[in-house]
């Protein structure tokens, strides 16, 4: 596992952009797996601010999302298929039809995992962007997540509710249930790069990084893939 102390947020982001910009001019067929949360919004402004500039171009592009909210349609505004569309897709030349993500309003979850699961067997990410709880889970593969876990339906513990609660007006808002990527599917992607960053992160950083491989630190799973980048600043890496 290579870690990259960053001095802040803004040079996290920097160099996490060069690296999956990178990615895509080397392989204008790429499939990015992707992720939401605050983390990795810098990194997507940075990539689109490069499109801009440089033209580097994602028609061509596929991508799969890790996750996403049971109950929520793709047009509410704290949705992840709302968030990819707003913080990346409409700022690049991507098609929309090539981004992919677990549908949380599906009518049949089981249903919508074994869809997912099998759109995964034919897109192995070239890399997977990460973020990283302050429980440790990725994706929403919460402690405890079996290591062999593929996408599948997840209850959210107290702690994730409370902490994605500063999102939405109340926390009875903030939904119960998610569809994630399993940690298999995670580890399946050819390379991981994960961006962390602030003080509520550094226990959980230093579990993955140093700790036990246990499915109890879901993250801790990342130090048996042979190419793992962890950006983190300053404040996420001060226990290491
Ligand atoms: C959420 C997402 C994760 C994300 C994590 C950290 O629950 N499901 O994919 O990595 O929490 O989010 P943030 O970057 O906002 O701290």
């Amino acid at each position: 596992m290579k870690v990259i102390i960053t001095e802040n947020y803004e040079e996290m982001s920097k160099k996490a952009s060069e690296i999956l910009v990178s990615i895509v001019k080397n392989n204008p067929n790429a499939i990015l797996g992707l992720a939401t949360g605050s983390s990795p919004i810098g990194t997507y402004q940075n990539m689109i601010k490069d499109h801009k500039e440089n033209g580097t171009s994602y028609k061509n592009v596929h991508t799969v999302n890790l996750d996403e909210y049971v109950g929520l349609t793709a047009d509410h505004d704290q949705s992840y298929a709302y968030f990819m569309r707003t913080n990346l897709f409409y700022g690049l030349d991507i098609d929309l039809k090539n981004t992919n993500l677990p549908c949380g309003s599906a009518k049949d979850l089981q249903a919508e995992c074994d869809r997912y699961n099998a759109l995964l067997e034919n897109y192995k990410q070239d890399v997977q962007v990460l973020g990283l709880g302050s429980n440790g889970h990725i994706g929403f593969n919460e402690p405890n997540t079996p290591f062999d876990s593929v996408t599948h339906l997840v209850d959210l513990t107290e702690n994730t509710i409370k902490d994605n609660s500063r999102l939405f007006a109340s926390i009875d808002e903030v939904p119960r249930q998610a569809l994630s990527m399993g940690i298999k599917n995670i580890m399946n992607a050819k390379s991981i790069l994960m961006v962390v960053s602030g003080k509520n992160k550094a226990e959980a950083v230093k579990g993955m990084v140093k700790g036990e491989i246990t499915p109890a630190l879901p993250a801790s799973v990342l130090q048996l893939h042979p190419f793992v980048t962890v950006i983190c600043d300053k404040e996420a890496g001060s226990l290491l």
